[in-house]
């Protein structure tokens, strides 16, 4: 029988995931259906309650649900609850599951970009919202211990820190504080929504003394190189888009709900195709 997949969000025309999940199912010869369901806050229960009973296998959930998710499932993978927010629910033995995948999906598309193990590497991260945190948690949670948050809000950014229940050595600073110590850093994380289509001008910092050794990442994918990105390669570092972190968060509940490892590469394309 058809297996049944989704992704909840309100909005949710944008999402890639329906074209980027079908194509794989299709690929690797699943008979699946992955759909777009656009749920308003008010619902958000009563569809999670729907899918369990028509017998949906898992699903994908975007913004605004990832954390007001969490009361209506089953269990939560601890990374998931110290995160607090959900991006992937599986089906197991007929108890939904929520996982988060977009730390690991960062963490993955860093390791296929730039090095496998930066353990020992000094980061900062700018911003100190949802991204941020599944990001900073995630890295931590693997072991790196040198992390520093830049947020316009400091408090924002302390508070991060403060809840955190991974050890750590980070401290919370001004974005103009860390555009002085920029070149402390090996790896430059940009979390916030700064820099997005159609703001494509704007930057929440400069890279005036930006070491040409470093590594810059912007989770934005639209567009493809944001004004951070173009003045970090103009520096001569080595930079990545958020293509990478989009396509193995998805690959990765790819692989929770079926078992199979999924073609990063061609995931990737069909997504580019589609943005093109
Ligand atoms: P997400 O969940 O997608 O990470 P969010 O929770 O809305 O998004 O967080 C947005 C982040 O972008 C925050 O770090 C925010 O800074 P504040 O905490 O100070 O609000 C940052 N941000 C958004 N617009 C900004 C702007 N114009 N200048 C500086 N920081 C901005």
């Amino acid at each position: 029988m058809i297996k049944l997949y989704g992704v909840i969000g309100d909005p949710i025309v944008q999402s890639m995931s329906p074209i980027m999940q079908s194509q794989e199912f299709n690929e690797l010869g699943i008979d699946a259906h992955y759909h777009p369901f656009h749920i308003l806050d008010k619902d958000l229960q009563d569809a999670v309650k729907g899918m369990k009973a028509i017998g949906v296998e898992g699903f994908n959930v975007t913004s605004p649900h990832k954390t007001m998710i969490m009361p209506f499932l089953d269990y939560i993978d601890p990374l998931a609850k110290a995160i607090g927010a959900v991006n992937t629910v599986v089906r197991i033995n007929d108890e939904f599951h929520g996982y988060n995948t977009d730390g690991m999906g960062y963490i993955k598309a860093l390791q296929a970009d730039w090095k496998e193990d930066f353990t020992n590497d000094k980061a900062l991260i700018i911003g100190a919202g949802g991204a941020s945190k599944a990001i900073f948690y995630t890295l931590l949670s693997r072991g790196m211990k040198n992390i520093d948050i830049a947020n316009r809000s400091v408090d924002k950014a302390n508070q991060l820190i403060v809840d955190c229940p991974f050890e750590g050595n980070s401290n919370a600073i001004t974005l103009k504080e860390a555009e002085a110590k920029i070149g402390e850093y090996q790896l430059i994380i940009q979390t916030t929504s700064i820099g997005m289509y159609p703001n494509v001008s704007e930057s929440p910092l400069s890279f005036e003394n930006l070491h040409k050794d470093a590594f810059v990442s912007d989770i934005i994918y639209n567009p493809f190189e944001t004004a951070l990105l173009k003045e970090a390669n103009e520096k001569g570092a080595k930079t990545q888009n958020g293509l990478g972190m989009f396509v193995y968060q998805g690959a990765l509940a790819f692989e929770k709900w079926t078992g199979l490892t999924p073609d990063v590469s061609r995931m990737t394309d069909i997504v580019i195709k589609h943005l093109g």
